[in-house]
Parts: structure tokens; C-alpha cells; sequence
């Protein structure tokens, strides 16, 4: 080969690039920034918004940024490759109860929020030649959980049945008979409370009967925390699928928890969480805790450098002072309840328009999101009539309703549901 051909080769290398689709959320966001019309309502990716539409800085987090702004050791230093120990301990404390013995049995990482611990886990399962194995999500999932694996050499991407359309409930059945038919030691990636997209979560006996046919088949179980607080206001309770395993069911085996602090602590773009490799009770000791360690550093390391300091800090500064913690618990109990309220009052005017189907399953579900049942018809007529923005799959982002649009939310839904009429499948459904 000639240098010239050889140039020509290099010249082109990034030439016929294969274009892919735009993130499916952000380009909700994109269309919605361009929109003139004033009742644009945006019902698309899950950040929570107060009574007037707009993104809230927690009490709780404008009193910690002050603690650190006034604090005269402030500065702007790197932190360590594993990140804030003080953020780490106490995140790890507030996922998995005080009592648990989290010296001997946690091993973990600050990480670039859900989907930077979500990576840093998936890495840590290539490192170990787990990416050959089966991997399951619910069927439906977090769009980004399929890209955020397969990227690092998962090929086998499964799901599990989770939604049942026609009843809008669990599939329990489903779920069960996949774990029971999955080849021993697959993966199963679960959404300990507050599922996204559907709002819809098990209930304590069928988190029990879940977790034991999971143990039964030897199955590895990665917990995806991106909103303990969401589902009941309560971080012990929404903790509780996670507790159960690690101290009772799954406590022999490892289990994988990713934990993000974007939603509960409105720390969206400030990318806060952390990941965690939680032991079995027997048959680990320090060495073993060392060298995991320091796979997971060696994956920071290599990415990040170090993790993002600001962030970090404040969350830290909640999390370890009794009285932030307080305020913290109060500020949550705040957004749950107000997505509660809105859930109500979006139903109750649905009932009252006497828009065609049932509504009900809008209040059953928890946490910021919730599965309407629309179809993607009804979904993009929502966004072309009336300016309602939502994810083509019906997921609607509760926390986006406020007192001012709540009513027009309701007639847009009552206005698509009968312009398809009998052969929407809402509507034919009942
Ligand atoms: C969502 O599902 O809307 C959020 O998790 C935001 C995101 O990054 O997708």
C-alpha cells in the first residue's frame, strides 16, 4: 500500500459513521424547548418540579451549600480516586440500615449518579468475565439500562415480563417462570421501589417470593436505587426490598446496588451517587475487600480520574448532620406528597370528564412516574393538540403536574381517548 493510499484510508476512517436515533427522553426535552405555545406541559423525564413548574433546590440543600461555602478549609481539590469517604460511608448507611455491618460487608465507589454506578458495575462484571452471562431486565425498563450494559460487552440482554397491559398490574407469574427458566447465574437488574417506567412495585410477600426463586437459581441480583424516598416518603421503607435481601434471602451471595442521589436530593446534573458490592455474611475477608476495592478504582481511574467534588459535598453534608438529615426527610416527604396530590387530582377530573376506561391504576402507582396506558398515538396527539409532553411508551412524569395545568393534563387525556375512539386500544380495552 502506497503512503498516499495509506492517507486516504486514515482520511476516511470517521467518514460513513452510523448514525443513531436521539436519546428518546432528551429529544422530549429538545422539541419542548422550541415550543411556543403557552400551556406546553412537560410530563417527559423524571425531574421534579414545585407547584409552578419549575426545578427545586431542596431547603435541606441550600442550607448545606452554605455550610460549605462558609466552611474556610472550602476549596476545590481533588477528591480520592473512590471519592468522599464521608458521602460513601453514609451512603451506604442510609441504603442499608444502620445496623448492618457495613465495615465487613461493603465494598464501594462514588460514582457518576445512577447511570455512572450502573456503568462502574457492569465494567466491574466485564473485568470478571460476567458479561458473558444472561443478563434480565424488566420488561418495561429504563430505556438507558440496555445501552449502558451492552456497551460494555453485555451481549445477552434479556428481559423478564413485569407490566401486565390488561390488568395494569404485576405480571407475577411471568417474572417468576423467567427466573425459573433463566440458565443458573444469570443476572437479574432489579428496581428496588418506585419502578421506572411503569410506577408499579411488588408488594413485601412478592418481593419475598421473588427473591427466593432468584436464590434458588443462583441468579446475581443488581439492585438500580434511583428513588428511595419516591415511592412512600419513607427511605427505610423504600429500602426495604434491598434490606431483605442483603440481611435475609440473599444474604450468602453478593449483591450489586446502584444508588442515586439525582432525584431525593435534587442532585440532577451534579451526577452523585455510588456503587456498591455488598459480601455475603461468610467466606470474604480484608484481602478480598482490598482487591475489589481496587478494581473499582481502577475503573474510576481510568474514566474519571477522580470523581466530581461539588456535589458530593453536599450530599455528604446532609447525610452526616442530624439536623440537615431532618430537614432532608422533611424535603422528601414534601415532592412524594405533592406527586401523591397530583396523581389524585389528575384522576379525580378524569373521573369527572367521565373520560372513557379506568383511571385508578394512576393512583395505585408510587413514585415519580406514572404508566397511563396511552397508546404512542394518543401520546404524540397529546403533544401536537395540546402541547402535553409525555414518553411514547405513556409513561408521564407525575412530578411535571401542578395545580395550573393539572385540569388541562385532563382534557388532553380525555380529548385523544375519545378522538381514537373505539379503536384505540384504551378505549376498546373496556
Ligand atoms: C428518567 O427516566 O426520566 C430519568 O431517569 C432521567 C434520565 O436520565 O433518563
Amino acid at each position: 500500500m502506497t503512503a498516499q493510499s495509506d492517507n486516504m484510508n486514515t482520511k476516511f476512517l470517521f467518514k460513513n459513521v452510523k448514525k443513531l436515533p436521539s436519546d428518546a427522553l432528551f429529544a422530549i426535552k429538545a422539541r419542548l424547548a422550541v415550543d411556543t405555545r403557552s400551556a406546553k406541559v412537560d410530563l417527559g423525564i423524571g425531574a421534579y418540579r414545585d407547584n409552578n413548574g419549575k426545578p427545586w433546590i431542596l431547603p435541606s440543600v441550600k442550607r448545606a451549600e452554605e455550610i460549605i461555602k462558609a466552611d474556610p478549609e472550602y476549596n476545590h481539590e481533588y477528591l480520592n480516586i473512590s471519592g468522599l469517604e464521608v458521602l460513601r460511608k453514609n451512603a451506604a448507611r442510609i441504603i442499608f440500615g444502620d445496623s448492618f455491618d457495613l465495615a465487613n460487608r461493603v465494598v464501594n465507589i462514588q460514582s457518576l449518579s445512577g447511570t455512572g454506578a450502573l456503568h462502574v458495575g457492569a465494567k466491574l462484571m466485564q473485568v470478571l468475565n460476567l458479561n458473558e452471562r444472561d443478563i434480565y431486565f424488566s420488561d418495561p425498563t429504563w430505556g438507558n439500562h440496555y445501552q449502558i450494559f451492552q456497551k460494555s460487552g453485555f451481549s445477552n440482554t434479556k428481559t423478564y415480563p413485569y407490566w401486565d397491559a390488561a390488568s395494569k398490574k404485576l405480571n407475577l407469574t411471568g417474572f417468576l417462570n423467567t427466573i425459573k427458566s433463566a440458565v443458573t447465574g444469570s443476572i437479574f437488574v432489579l428496581h428496588p421501589c418506585a419502578h421506572n417506567p411503569t410506577g408499579l412495585d411488588p408488594t413485601e410477600e412478592q418481593w419475598k417470593v421473588i427473591l427466593e426463586a432468584i436464590k434458588e437459581k443462583q441468579h446475581l441480583v443488581l439492585f438500580d436505587s434511583a428513588y428511595q424516598g419516591f415511592a412512600t416518603g419513607s427511605l427505610s421503607k423504600d429500602a426495604y426490598s434491598i434490606r431483605l435481601a442483603i440481611t435475609d434471602i440473599l444474604k450468602d451471595v453478593p449483591v450489586l446496588v446502584c444508588q442515586s442521589f439525582a432525584k431525593n436530593v435534587g442532585m440532577y446534573g451534579e451526577r452523585v451517587g455510588c456503587f456498591h458490592v455488598v459480601l455475603p455474611e461468610t467466606g470474604y475477608n480484608a484481602e478480598d475487600k482490598d482487591a475489589i476495592q481496587s478494581q473499582l478504582n481502577a475503573i474510576t481511574r481510568s474514566e474519571l480520574s477522580t470523581p466530581p467534588a461539588y456535589g458530593a459535598k453536599i450530599v455528604a453534608t446532609i447525610l452526616s448532620s442530624d439536623e440537615l438529615y431532618k430537614a432532608w426527610s422533611d424535603d422528601m416527604i414534601t415532592m412524594s406528597s405533592r406527586i401523591y396530590e397530583m396523581r389524585h387530582k389528575l384522576v379525580a377530573k378524569l373521573v369527572e370528564l367521565k373520560t372513557p376506561g379506568t383511571w385508578d391504576h394512576i393512583t395505585t402507582q408510587v413514585g415519580m412516574f406514572s404508566y397511563t396506558g396511552l397508546t404512542e398515538e394518543q401520546v404524540a396527539r397529546m403533544e401536537k393538540e395540546h402541547a402535553v409532553y409525555l414518553a411514547s411508551s405513556g409513561r408521564a412524569s407525575i412530578a411535571g403536574l401542578n395545580d395550573g395545568n393539572v385540569e388541562h393534563v385532563a382534557y388532553a387525556i380525555d380529548e385523544v381517548v375519545r378522538h381514537f375512539g373505539k379503536d384505540g386500544s384504551l378505549y376498546s380495552a373496556l
